[in-house]
């Protein structure tokens, strides 16, 4: 995740379990590197893969720097996988690509991706343009694909983990819960805006240009009023300007800046450290397990 996830909210997720991903959206590539090789020099550095906006106008020395420095699990998202996805398999990666419909999910199978993250516009940060909701896609994808999917968008609780596994999904993909925690580079005013958001404090917004969830602050709120009004692609991007997304997640300016965060903001109480989180949702996980097992006995 953009302005969130380097090498140390990787490492931590990958000592907890998880795969952790360094997110190269917001990084140039020298940076890039010196974020994975702090996560290499650590115990778990084959747990470690990228997440890599293709839409990027330096994909590909993003994608070289990762390959030199000994990178096999990519996250693609935003962009077509035909054109990146060959390379990298050429190269021994797994590759997992970020889609919102069927029709994407299809794209990524057929350019070779090895699975597929299916992500409902509960999400934070970008979107897909059909807003379609993760109980809706992930079953969708699944029945569509060959391939593994991976659940995202709104889980940020063990129960909702169960639930995607009922769905089909092999695992799942969580961003805002993970954006909001003691690792995370994010700015405490905007791990603080999550924790404090509710249910209905996101709002997406943009869709023009490229649909994003933001928490409502003054920025989302006139693009929204914007967007109702009809506004232009050119007057949506005139608005949006540059660099808001480093203004909100990481210098935490949280009336002009973009706050990307999702959906389940409302379920997340405290900012808390990775390890905490992972067991808060194991622990979860269990006693929905429990309690639908409890149910089918009876
Ligand atoms: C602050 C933030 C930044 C994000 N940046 C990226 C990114 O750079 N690349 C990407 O593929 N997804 C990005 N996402 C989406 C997440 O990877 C994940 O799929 C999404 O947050 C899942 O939904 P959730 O927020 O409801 O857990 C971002 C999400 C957030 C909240």
């Amino acid at each position: 995740m953009v302005w969130t996830s380097g090498w140390k909210l990787a490492v931590a997720a990958a000592r907890a379990g998880a795969l952790g991903l360094i997110g190269a959206g917001s990084m140039k590539p020298e940076l890039l590197r010196e974020h994975i090789r702090k996560a290499h020099a650590t115990e778990v550095a084959a747990q470690i893969g990228v997440n890599i906006p293709l839409l990027r106008g330096d994909v590909d020395a993003l994608i070289q720097t990762s390959l030199e420095e000994g990178i096999r699990i990519f996250f693609t998202s935003a962009g077509n996988p035909q054109a990146q996805t060959g390379r990298l398999k050429e190269r021994g990666a797994f590759v997992a690509h970020v889609i919102a419909s069927v029709k994407h999910a299809l794209k990524a199978a057929q350019a070779g991706c090895d699975a597929v993250v299916a992500e409902g516009f509960e999400a934070g940060g970008h979107n897909g343009i059909d807003e379609i909701t993760t109980l809706c896609l992930v079953p969708q994808v699944v029945d569509a694909v060959n391939i593994p999917v991976i659940a995202a968008g709104g889980i940020a609780d063990g129960r909702q983990i169960l639930a995607c596994l009922a769905l089909g999904a092999q695992a799942v993909q969580i961003g805002t819960r993970f954006a909001a925690t003691v690792e995370s580079s994010s700015h405490e005013a905007y791990k603080q805006a999550v924790v404090d958001a509710d249910d209905a404090a996101t709002v997406l917004v943009l869709k023009k240009v490229a649909p994003v969830r933001l928490k409502k602050n003054r920025f989302a709120l006139s693009a929204f009023e914007a967007q109702q009004a009809g506004a232009t692609k050119e007057e949506e991007r005139l608005l949006l300007g540059h660099k808001r997304e480093m203004q909100g997640i990481f210098e935490g300016n949280v009336e002009e800046g973009e706050l990307e965060m999702g959906q389940s903001s409302g379920l997340i109480k405290e900012i808390r450290s990775v390890e905490e989180t992972m067991g808060t949702l194991v622990a979860e996980y269990n006693r929905a397990l429990i309690r639908i097992e409890t149910m089918s006995a009876k």
